[in-house]
């Protein structure tokens, strides 16, 4: 077992912040964060930064004509998939493609497989969404975007420490805790912490910001906008690891009653209480192929 760094954050934070260890991200996603902060904001500033880039159109095209918008119809232009997602939701979506493209086309392999990664956090924001609708609970933000965005601090730190993180991932396993328990011993930080500080550097949207840094204790978030859709987040991802256990007749209730999530939706939806979370995970298995083809449209599989 490698010794844990001495002032472990000092150091992270400082590999962070050189230039060389974490790439920029694209202009066009300046660009769009500098739109958005504007209040004025019209469909004429954000359309023409979003078409500037073919492959980045396509991909929100994609997710506007997903079944979980509940369309019967099809979005046939960005203008269209605009008026259904709404301005900020189509920044973010644009903004996380965004974010995932630098990090996947700046990522080496170095022998640990990343497409289960990429597979997990589409799950994620798909489920976050579907949870998103089925409760009636309004976001400021993405939960699509979040969810996708949720874990890059994991990519941050397989990054800084290629070897050390699979013996982190090696350490998860054999001991049965979850991936933070295994960075923070391994590493002396986690991917919360470091995906945080990255999102600083490239100076994303608040909500972006908490959704990484909080996913695992939304009840630490004091915006009460981004607490809810950081807490769709963490049951989400709850969701998307019950159902990759095939937990089956054993799920238990329970487990997401306790969460703060949990709690910090009762508060804001009363449909909650009474739905049907055994149900609702099993029709996730009708959403695996739209979730997969998202996988491969994030071009987190390498051919
Ligand atoms: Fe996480």
């Amino acid at each position: 077992m490698n010794m844990v760094p001495m002032h472990a954050h000092e150091y992270y934070l400082d590999q962070v912040n050189s230039l060389t260890r974490i790439p920029s991200l694209p202009l066009i996603a300046s660009e769009l964060m500098q739109v958005t902060s504007d209040d004025n904001l019209s469909v004429n500033q954000i359309l023409p930064v979003i078409e500037k880039d073919p492959p980045l159109a396509m991909k929100v095209l994609r997710i506007a004509n997903s079944a979980y918008y509940g369309l019967h119809r099809k979005v046939e232009s960005l203008r269209h998939a605009l008026v259904i997602i709404g301005m900020q939701e189509l920044s973010d979506l644009s903004l996380g493609f965004s974010v995932i493209k630098t990090l996947s086309d700046a990522e080496d392999n170095f022998g640990l497989e990343w497409d289960n990664l990429w597979e997990h956090s589409a799950a994620v924001g798909h489920i976050g969404q579907m949870l998103q609708e089925n409760l009636g609970i309004q976001t400021n933000s993405s939960p699509y975007a979040l969810g996708l965005l949720h874990d890059v601090g994991k990519i941050i730190l397989h990054r800084l420490e290629p070897v050390k993180y699979i013996e982190v991932v090696q350490y998860a396993l054999a001991n049965g805790i979850s991936t933070h328990e295994a960075e923070n011993h391994v590493l002396g930080i986690d991917h919360m912490t470091v995906g945080a500080w990255v999102a600083d550097k490239w100076q994303l949207p608040v909500s972006i910001h908490d959704a990484i840094k909080y996913h695992h204790e939304p009840n630490h978030i004091q915006d009460p906008e981004n607490r809810i859709s950081t807490a769709l987040v963490q049951l989400a991802n709850i969701v998307a690891n019950l159902r990759s256990i095939s937990f089956g007749k054993n799920f238990q209730r329970s487990i997401l009653n306790e969460e703060s999530g949990w709690q910090i939706l009762q508060q804001v939806s009363l449909k909650i209480a009474e739905m049907d979370f055994e149900r609702f995970i099993m029709s996730i298995d009708d959403e695996v192929e739209t979730i997969k083809e998202m996988v491969h449209l994030l071009g987190g599989h390498k051919q």
